[in-house]
């Protein structure tokens, strides 16, 4: 698996990848209204505007998007992993990604909107 920085041409297939992981995984724990606004808020669109606006890296396994995040000034958004690498790191790895460019440009605190069903994993890191 490698991370590298998102370009503009990723935007279709990441925006792919984050709405098969809120219909395989976050549509467990959400009315389908919420899963249809994130599904909303994370088009190609968006996600293209998150990238020439801010930085964004992704983990890339054979050519194919798995894992996604960006970085809008001391905001970060977008923090998905492909459905069927839930739970085996790469979350880790690329939230410590962001966290690393993030210093580098002199950020001293970064913000994170948690969805409710994360912040039993995000409390003991704070
Ligand atoms: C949330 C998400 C990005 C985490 O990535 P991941 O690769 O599954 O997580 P990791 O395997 O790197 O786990 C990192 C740590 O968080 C914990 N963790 C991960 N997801 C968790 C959850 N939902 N609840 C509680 N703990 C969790 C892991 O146990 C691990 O703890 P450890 O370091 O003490 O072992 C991923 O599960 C995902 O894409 N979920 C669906 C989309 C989503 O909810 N995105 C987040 C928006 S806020």
């Amino acid at each position: 698996m490698k991370i590298k920085k998102a370009k503009k041409q990723d935007a279709k297939e990441i925006s792919k990848m984050i709405k098969q992981t809120l219909s395989k995984i976050n549509v467990k724990h959400y009315p389908p209204e919420i899963i249809d606004y994130l599904k909303n808020k994370n088009s190609p669109e968006r996600i293209e505007k998150k990238i020439i606006e801010g930085i964004g890296y992704v983990a890339i396994e054979d050519e194919k998007i798995m894992g996604s995040v960006f970085l809008t000034s001391d905001l970060v958004t977008g923090l998905y992993v492909k459905y069927k690498l839930i739970n085996q790191g790469l979350g880790k790895e690329l939230l410590k990604t962001i966290e690393k460019k993030a210093k580098k440009l002199g950020i001293k605190k970064l913000f994170l909107n948690v969805q409710i069903v994360n912040i039993i994993g995000v409390l003991p890191n704070i």
